[in-house]
């Protein structure tokens, strides 16, 4: 029988999950094409788009983008949806947006630590103020439909001098939110700083006596991981991000570890198709001269651990068309399969491609 102590169903509000794995928002990654790859080969139980700036007027490129980040598709269902901003109003607006195109939650961004964000006290800056969260938590909570949840993506603290996570988990759910995703750092931590289980247990016991599930972030990575998420701090759920990166197969392979199964890793086939296949679902949304452009960043997804990586990534920076596309994919796969490009195997990260700059 399966283990079902790490991995199970999960209900956040109205909505509920198959299982209590969550893709963490990424801002220029988590766009339709990736979060469809996550749910069909990984089959995360929630998959979520990046940040939606609450603007006061939206202009029409604005709207564009908005139109862009948002758009979703019945197979990738439930899909969360995040807002980014501090005026209650703008971020109640901002909600009812999402929800009206297609969100079946919406979450409230209290974790990014970018300069601009604490300029425009967005993001981490809202964790040095429990009583805004509160505020534009129960406006998002009031515009949107009942059986849309709300929820809050929030960190430890501010900083180390301000561990204000208990207070705004307290706020957020006195509001109304159904659940609360935790980073396990403060704002002013590093992706690099090993995450803190001790202060996310106190977290976690706090949205656990305010009634509502807490959903642990930060460097779940491996099934040890994720044990010690919960067994150390009681998280109901656990969201993942940068290492869903780096292996579109994470997400299953960690419900067969952690259910009492063995990981399977893919075969250079599987790789191929994937890659191929992202692709294709990525040139749909972008179009071809800009979907081949984007596709840069994800390409190494399909590669880590093979010989010649990085050669293949430098190569993929220089194609501008889907034949040549076709053509280096056929040149990469073809050469290791056939032992023509070996050697040892190499990976690279998002850090690698300088994107791991830790929005959340
Ligand atoms: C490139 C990138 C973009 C991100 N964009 C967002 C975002 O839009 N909203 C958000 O709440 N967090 C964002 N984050 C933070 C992640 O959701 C997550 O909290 C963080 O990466 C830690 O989790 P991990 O160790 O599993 O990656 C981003 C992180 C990265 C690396």
């Amino acid at each position: 029988m399966a283990d079902l102590r790490y991995i199970h169903p999960l209900a956040i509000g109205a909505v509920r999950l198959d299982n209590n794995l969550c893709l963490a928002p990424m801002a220029g990654f988590t766009n339709l094409a990736f979060r469809l790859i996550a749910k069909e080969v990984g089959g995360c139980g929630l998959v979520a788009t990046e940040m939606v700036a609450a603007l006061a007027a939206p202009t029409s490129s604005n709207q564009l983008r908005f139109g862009l980040l948002t758009a979703n598709v019945a197979q990738e269902k439930p899909v969360a949806m995040q807002v980014y901003g501090r005026e209650p109003e703008w971020c109640a607006r901002t909600a009812a947006a999402l929800a009206e195109a297609g969100a079946d939650l919406v979450d409230l961004n209290c974790g990014c630590p970018v300069k601009k964000a604490k300029q425009a006290g967005c993001g981490v800056a809202l964790m040095r103020e429990p009583e805004q969260v509160g505020r534009i938590v129960a406006a998002m909570r009031a515009a949107l439909p009942a059986h849309i949840p709300v929820t809050a993506k929030i960190r430890l603290g501010y900083d180390s001098a301000n561990r204000t996570g208990i207070a705004v988990a307290q706020a957020a759910v006195a509001a109304g939110a159904a659940a609360v995703f935790v980073h396990a750092r403060t704002g002013e931590s590093k992706h690099g700083v090993p995450v803190d289980l001790e202060g996310l247990k106190e977290v976690v016991d706090a949205v656990h006596r305010a009634g509502v599930p807490a959903i642990a972030n930060g460097s779940l990575d491996t099934a040890a991981a994720i044990r010690a998420a919960k067994d150390v701090a009681g998280a109901d759920g656990y969201q993942i991000g940068r290492a869903a990166c780096g292996d579109p197969w994470l997400f299953r392979n960690l419900i067969a570890e952690l259910s009492g199964g063995t990981a399977v890793q893919p075969a250079l086939a599987d790789r191929r198709r994937l890659l191929e296949r992202h692709f294709e679902l990525i040139v749909d949304l972008f179009g071809e001269e800009r979907g081949v452009r984007v596709m840069r960043k994800y390409t190494f997804f399909y590669c880590n651990g093979l010989p010649g990586v990085r050669r293949f990534r430098d190569r993929f920076m220089r194609i501008a068309s889907r034949a040549e596309f076709a053509a280096l994919v056929e040149d990469f796969f073809g050469g290791v399969a056939s032992g023509a490009i070996a050697g040892a195997g190499e990976h690279l990260t998002l850090a690698d491609q300088g994107e791991d700059d830790g929005h959340g």
